[in-house]
């Protein structure tokens, strides 16, 4: 029997794992008191909602690959999750998506306020460099240099938030799908990237193969984002957690608006594959992160 056979479906790792997440989370984030308790409520409501925590479960895969101890990825993962949870408040807001339902509630503007929204996100994306930076997450300061840097450099304008800014700017504009396969590197292949990579820097791994983590993780992160524009036109709200047809009503410019929705599932097949053909030098070791391939091209939420 092929060891691939006995890896969990990513569905119930993520389900497993889940748990674990939230209370590192909760232990993480500041409990609300004081003046600026409203700022910790609305940090708290959105990082310990309903999240798959796919890019914290990447991070922990990636981690057991080198024998990482779990104090250490799960504050990584902790760290990820944030800036991602921060870009998911910004990215709701009426200046970006506008939009009111998030991870099955309220958007964080609309349970708080917008100011409250962008305060919170502020305080998660620097709460979580000051987890990275923390003497817990690594002993070696080197180690934990790296880490800050790679996420910096992938949450940044090259990363992240540069590809927000093209998306918004791409909206109701002719668009070609280079572009488009572009923003949705950066938007959202970024953070994976960093998720695979940061496994193996805190495995001290050669840099060559924290690299062909790295390169995997951003194809993931495309692949994840094709879709991630299917299930806006076809997918459940309530499975989602958010609305569908978003998209089309803005104006977007998507692989299903450049592609259509058949041409983007084949490039979502293409794109996995290639992701896959970047874990060659791990043999069966990277099973699990095949498998976690394979999840974002079946994915229903
Ligand atoms: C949603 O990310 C935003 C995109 C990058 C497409 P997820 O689908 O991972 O959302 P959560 O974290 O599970 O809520
Ligand atoms: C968001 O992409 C990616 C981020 C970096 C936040 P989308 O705007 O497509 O994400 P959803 O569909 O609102 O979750
Ligand atoms: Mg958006
Ligand atoms: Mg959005
Ligand atoms: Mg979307």
């Amino acid at each position: 029997m092929s060891d691939v056979l006995t890896i969990k479906p990513v569905e119930v790792a993520l389900a497993d794992f889940g748990p674990t997440m939230i209370v590192t989370l909760d232990n993480l984030l500041p409990q609300p008191k004081g003046r600026e308790s409203k700022l910790f409520r609305a940090m708290r409501y959105s990082a310990l909602a309903n999240s798959k925590f796919l890019r914290p479960y990447l991070l922990r895969t990636s981690a057991l690959m080198f024998g990482v101890p779990e104090a250490a990825y799960l504050r990584a993962g902790a760290a990820v999750e944030m800036v991602h949870t921060y870009s998911l408040i910004h990215d709701d807001l009426p200046a970006m998506d506008d939009d009111g339902i998030r991870r099955g509630r309220p958007s964080c503007h609309i349970a708080f306020d917008e100011a409250t929204a962008i305060l919170a996100g502020d305080a998660l994306l620097t709460l979580s460099f000051e987890i990275l930076a923390g003497g817990d997450t690594h002993k070696d300061p080197q180690v934990r240099n790296d880490l800050v840097l790679a996420l910096a450099t992938r949450a940044g304008g090259a990363g992240m938030v540069g590809g927000q800014l093209i998306d918004l700017t791409s909206e109701n504009a002719s668009v070609d799908v280079e572009l488009i396969a572009r923003l949705a590197t950066m938007k959202t292949g970024a953070l994976m990237a960093f998720s695979t990579a940061a496994g193996a820097i805190l495995g001290e791994a050669s840099p060559s193969l924290v690299n062909k983590l790295e390169t995997f993780g951003f194809d993931l992160g495309l692949a994840f984002q094709i879709t991630d524009d299917l299930l806006d036109v076809e997918g459940d709200e309530y499975d989602l957690g958010k609305k569908v047809g978003k998209d089309a009503d803005a104006g977007k410019a998507t692989f299903i608006s450049a592609l259509g929705a058949d041409g983007a599932r084949r490039e979502a097949r293409r794109v996995v594959d290639r992701a896959i053909s970047h874990l060659e030098t791990f043999g069966a070791l990277a099973d699990e992160l095949r498998v976690a391939a394979e999840f974002v091209l079946s994915r229903k939420s």
